[in-house]
């Protein structure tokens, strides 16, 4: 029974890759559905060869199926070869994955790392076998073996969420809750210095009050907080990316606080999956009188959020720029030129070169002209837009 359901999974996705469009090849045979490559796209005729490996994290946040929808988009055109592997939050299977693409020929890796310190070594085999390295969104740390990086401006995300809050607090008091990302994650670093930046001072001088997190209450006289900081209070207030998690913590904080934390709260969640968590469970507190709560990413899940009044923003992150960024990269590698860069991020070793995009703050006000208009969903895609 078991060989039959692997084989019935084999022949359908063997169907569903060349009901893809193009000439596929099935180059790996895993009765594992979520290891699966998404896209092969074999237009050498060598089912062996593979010119461009990309390896994403997760096919658990709608964020990185968005990636791969605008790869594959983009992807389209290109006369060299791509294979997509996703490596479900694990870095023994991020390295197996660059792996078995090495063993494919790739030339270039774009690789966006589950854990931004272990996908060192998966960086370092890809280098040694002379393959070049992108990394896509998230920077791999603690090695030379990273050539270029691709992100948005990680930094701007955080003071985006921060100025958001900020914007809306009057008077003094106001509760603040504080949830922050995956500690494996440097973005988690820089979102969350991006909306200290601007949360602090509005801290030091009384119009916010934070409730969630002790360490976070010891250093709120500090401007600028050491990476060792940041873990102390991301180690308190992590959602860890991860939704269950996100309800989880802000469940218990709201039992751990009284009625007089609560009333109108601002809550900076570090993304849209976990700010749909949390705002479900802060809504769900009838001590809770309203709540303004942050985002990024665009899921459509949250961008139906925001038209039905439900998470009061998120950071438009556009996809499509970065991938086009990152597929660029790859060609003009493939072709024997340099890339182009617009700046560097150390990561512990060297200062790695980097092209960085800006991102939009998208609320009830724009969220049709930011996200319909231009084209980036359809308005079909949603309920309630007028
Ligand atoms: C970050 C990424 C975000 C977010 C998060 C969770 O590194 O920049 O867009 O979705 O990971 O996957």
């Amino acid at each position: 029974m078991k060989k039959f359901i692997a084989l019935l999974l084999v022949l359908t996705m063997t169907l569903s890759l060349v009901a893809c469009g193009g000439k596929a090849t099935q180059t790996e045979q895993t009765t594992d559905p979520s290891n699966q490559q998404t896209d092969v796209s074999d237009k050498s005729g060598d089912s062996k060869t593979v010119d461009i490996g990309i390896v994403l994290p997760t096919k658990d946040e709608p964020r990185w199926i968005q990636d791969e929808t605008r790869f594959k988009d983009a992807l389209r055109s290109t006369e060299y070869s791509v294979e997509v592997l996703f490596s479900q939050g694990d870095s023994a299977r991020e390295k197996q994955n660059v792996e078995a693409l090495i063993a494919k020929g790739i030339k270039v890796l774009i690789i966006c790392a589950h854990d931004g310190a272990a996908a060192a070594a998966a960086a370092e085999a890809a280098k040694k076998e002379g393959v070049t390295v992108i990394a896509y969104d998230r920077l791999i740390n603690g090695t030379d073996a990273v050539d270029y990086y691709v992100t948005f401006d990680s930094v701007a995300v955080g003071e985006a969420m921060g100025q958001y809050l900020a914007d809306r607090a009057e008077g003094k008091g106001n509760p603040l809750y504080l949830y922050a990302g995956a500690a494996s994650d440097n973005n988690s670093f820089l979102f969350f210095e991006g909306a200290w930046n601007i949360l602090q001072p509005k801290i030091a001088d009384g119009t916010f009050e934070i409730k969630n997190s002790s360490e976070a209450v010891a250093l709120q006289d500090k401007a600028t907080l050491t990476r060792d900081e940041m873990a102390r209070i991301i180690g308190q207030v992590t959602t860890n990316w991860d939704f269950n998690e996100a309800k989880n913590k802000a469940e218990a904080h709201l039992t751990a606080v009284g009625k007089e934390d609560k009333g109108d709260v601002f809550i900076l969640a570090p993304n849209d999956g976990t700010a749909r968590s949390i705002a479900d469970t802060f809504a769900a507190d009838p001590d809770v009188t309203s709540y303004v709560v942050t985002g990024q990413d665009a899921e459509k899940a949250s961008v139906q959020y925001i038209i039905d009044g439900k998470q009061s923003m998120t950071v438009f992150k556009d996809v499509r720029t970065l991938v086009n960024d990152a597929i660029n990269m790859a060609i003009s590698v493939l072709k024997g030129n340099t890339p182009e860069t617009t700046g560097a991020y150390n990561n512990g070793v060297i200062d790695v070169k980097a092209k960085q995009t800006d991102v939009i703050v998208v609320d009830k006000d724009n969220v049709k002209a930011a996200l319909i208009d231009s084209g980036y969903y359809p308005a079909s895609d949603f309920t309630g837009l007028d």
